[in-house]
């Protein structure tokens, strides 16, 4: 077992790696240009008001390009979306995203097509937190694609699609007849 004190970042990170994430891009424009990141920090915040919250990096370039009332399109990311995770992960590139298909969602924000399900934000704060921001948004529109497919997640360093579990069958009791119990452990399919 890692232990270690809060000075000691590995045990930190290697809990976090224990922690199945799904996968979004986050994406706004960079002057007048579409600008994005793979974040596994997406998290809703609030219902009531509807609020979101992600965490970037104050190293990375997308830290300088937003600020309060920044639009924000956020795009959870389907298996199938596994290239574009790697793709927004890396640099933009002198060409930017230009090979990249993205479209206008609900108020104009940057979507990528064919994910799960696409959020439409508003920057509200950027909530300074060591050496990330904590970006909380108001939330303007939701919306989900209609076929069912399946999440990208990203666990102990790797991305994995899932596989659902079986229905839980009871234990036979004693005195009752035998009946085959199917068990299988959790399974996670890696890609
Ligand atoms: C699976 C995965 C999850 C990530 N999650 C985050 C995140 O939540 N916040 C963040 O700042 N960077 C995250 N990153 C790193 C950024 O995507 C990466 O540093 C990117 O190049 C930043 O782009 P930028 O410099 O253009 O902003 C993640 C990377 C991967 C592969």
């Amino acid at each position: 077992m890692q232990q270690g004190g809060a000075t000691d970042p590995e045990p930190f990170k290697a809990a976090f790696r224990r922690l199945a994430s799904g996968v979004c891009v986050v994406m706004f424009r960079r002057h007048g240009r579409p600008h994005g990141f793979t974040a596994t920090s997406v998290t809703s915040v609030s219902m009531a008001p509807p609020k979101v919250l992600f965490c970037v990096g104050t190293g990375n370039d997308s830290h300088t390009h937003l600020s309060v009332n920044t639009p924000v399109g956020i795009s959870m990311l389907s298996v199938a979306q596994r290239p574009l995770s790697d793709r927004f992960a890396g640099k933009a590139g002198a060409a930017g995203y230009d090979d990249v298909a993205i479209v206008e969602g609900c108020g104009g924000v940057l979507w990528l097509p064919g994910a799960l399900a696409h959020l439409s934000a508003r920057v509200a704060a950027l909530v300074p937190a060591g050496d990330h921001s904590i970006v909380v948004c108001d939330l303007e529109a939701a919306s989900v694609r209609e076929e069912e497919a399946a999440p990208l997640l990203h666990f102990s360093r790797a991305y994995h699609g899932i596989a659902p579990l079986p229905v839980p069958i009871a234990e036979p009791s004693a005195g009752t007849p035998d009946v085959s119990v199917e068990r299988r452990e959790p399974t996670l399919v890696r890609r």
